[in-house]
């Protein structure tokens, strides 16, 4: 194994290098303190590993995504959104028995206890779905309870991932529906999963809904794209929760109000309001992006940049293709995709961009077809959620697959007041 050496003070202290499959290299630095009684500083974690983990390969710099080893490409074009939350939790592409009980198990479980209809009237219709999806999903273990010491041994965590997988699904076509005032329409048993949450979101007893099969094919590649990231910042908030060993529900909770922020999931419902921004306060795009290289401006090119992706974001190359055979299908005149490719080509021709290597993230093109599917603006991110839940359940259970499971708990440079006395009221 090779070593690093670090010296300090005059002691010399050597770490193990590790080697992961794609050649990447960590210096494994768990004994650090206890060995020099020092410890790392990384704000961001830009440079620290948490873990290491075998279901996602980013290479950020050749804008490569692989789900267990296979091209985000591929899976897009050939698998199904269920078929890839299965490769993702369980390791392997189901056989025919395996993807049947799956599907069975899916559909088995698409309702929500009737009870929890009741919480919906609670919610205002101005409600963002985002805070109804995470009051809803840690609302399913009041009904559905399974806590981390049966999860394994009886198999409940596979029942609480097909419950997740299946519900949410319900949760956001509810909350869609409740803001409109239209009534539930409950999942069929006779549809596909995209198929069932279309179904759900826009059919309505006066006027029926007929699934189109480019839209339901989109949408499972849609879906299929958000599954898994490796740790980004919603799925690491799933591993830090979960690692306290609270149940599945509760850490998919907070992975959804992790994933909320404009910086990470929420920026695709940013992107729209930024493009329709421009189209109607009839801004230019050359003064979107200066006022995006303005420090003193908070504004921000949503939908560029990317923490990993110095390169184009695959996903984002992949999506901008769907735009636009779906438009061409559908005959569609969508004047904020061609603000979006003005948009881009003016952000990748300036220098600002160039050199912090800023290129479209998956954000960017996705709320375009979230609308041409008929989704409402301030669900983009529910979107996000159904489609990176089977990455959360998966990177929760491989944690918990780890032996020994260490609850996650940073150190810190403490920089605050040395030791100091109580000052009584009266002489402050
Ligand atoms: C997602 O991590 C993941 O994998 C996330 C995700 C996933 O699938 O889970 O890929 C999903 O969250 C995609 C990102 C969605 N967010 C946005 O589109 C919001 C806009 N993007 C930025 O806020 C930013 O690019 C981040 C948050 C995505 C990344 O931030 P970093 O890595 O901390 O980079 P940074 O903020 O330090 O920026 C480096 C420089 C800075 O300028 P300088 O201080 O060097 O002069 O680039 C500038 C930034 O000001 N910059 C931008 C910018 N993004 C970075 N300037 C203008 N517009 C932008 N979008």
């Amino acid at each position: 194994m090779e070593r690093a050496i670090l010296e300090y003070k005059g002691a010399r202290y050597e770490l193990p290098v590790i080697d992961g499959t794609e050649q990447e290299r960590a210096i494994d630095i768990s004994n650090l303190r206890k060995d020099s009684g020092l410890i790392t500083l990384d704000v961001g974690y830009q440079n620290t590993g948490s873990c290491t983990s075998a279901i996602t390969f980013i290479d950020g710099d050749r804008g490569i995504l692989r789900y267990r080893g296979i091209p985000i490409e591929v899976l897009a074009e050939r698998s199904t959104f269920t078929e890839t939350a299965f490769l993702l939790i369980y390791g392997h592409l189901p056989v025919e028995a395996e993807r049947r009980a799956f599907s069975e198990r899916l559909t088995e479980n698409s309702m929500i206890h009737e009870d929890m209809l009741r919480f919906f009237d609670g919610f205002p219709p101005t409600a963002h779905p985002m805070a109804i999806l995470s009051t809803m999903v840690n609302a399913l273990s009041v009904y559905y309870p399974g806590y981390f010491t049966e999860d394994f041994e009886s198999g409940t965590f596979d029942l609480m991932a097909v419950r997740l997988i299946s519900k949410i699904r319900t949760i956001a076509a509810y909350s869609f529906k409740h803001s409109i005032g239209e009534p539930f329409v409950y999942p069929r048993h006779d549809l596909r999963y995209c198929a069932n949450f279309l179904s759900m979101m826009f059919h309505s007893p006066v006027k029926p809904y007929e699934i189109d099969p480019d839209i339901e094919k989109a949408l499972n590649a849609l879906l299929i794209l958000h599954a898994d990231h490796e740790q980004n910042c919603s799925t690491s908030t799933v591993r830090l929760v979960g690692s306290s060993m609270v149940n599945l529900y509760a850490s998919i909770c907070a992975g959804i109000c992790a994933l909320w922020g404009p910086l990470h999931g929420g920026a695709n419902q940013h992107v729209i309001e930024m493009l329709e921004g421009i189209q109607q306060q009839g801004l230019s795009v050359r003064d979107c992006v200066a006022r995006a290289k303005d420090k003193d401006n908070r504004f921000r090119l949503f939908g560029f940049g990317h923490r990993i992706y110095k390169n184009y974001d695959p996903r984002a190359i992949i999506l901008k293709g769907m735009c636009d055979t779906l438009l061409k299908k559908f005959n569609i005149s969508e004047p904020l995709i061609d603000i979006a490719m003005e948009l881009e080509s003016a952000a990748l021709a300036d220098d600002f961009f160039i050199e912090r290597k800023l290129y479209p993230n998956v954000d960017f093109y996705s709320g375009i077809l979230y609308r041409m599917i008929g989704i409402p603006t301030n669900m983009f991110t529910v979107m996000f959620a159904i489609g990176r839940l089977p990455g959360w359940i998966a990177q929760w259970k491989e944690m918990h697959d780890s032996v020994p499971l260490k609850i996650g708990r940073p150190r810190q440079l403490y920089t605050g007041p040395p030791l100091s006395d109580y000052v009584p009221m009266d002489q402050r």
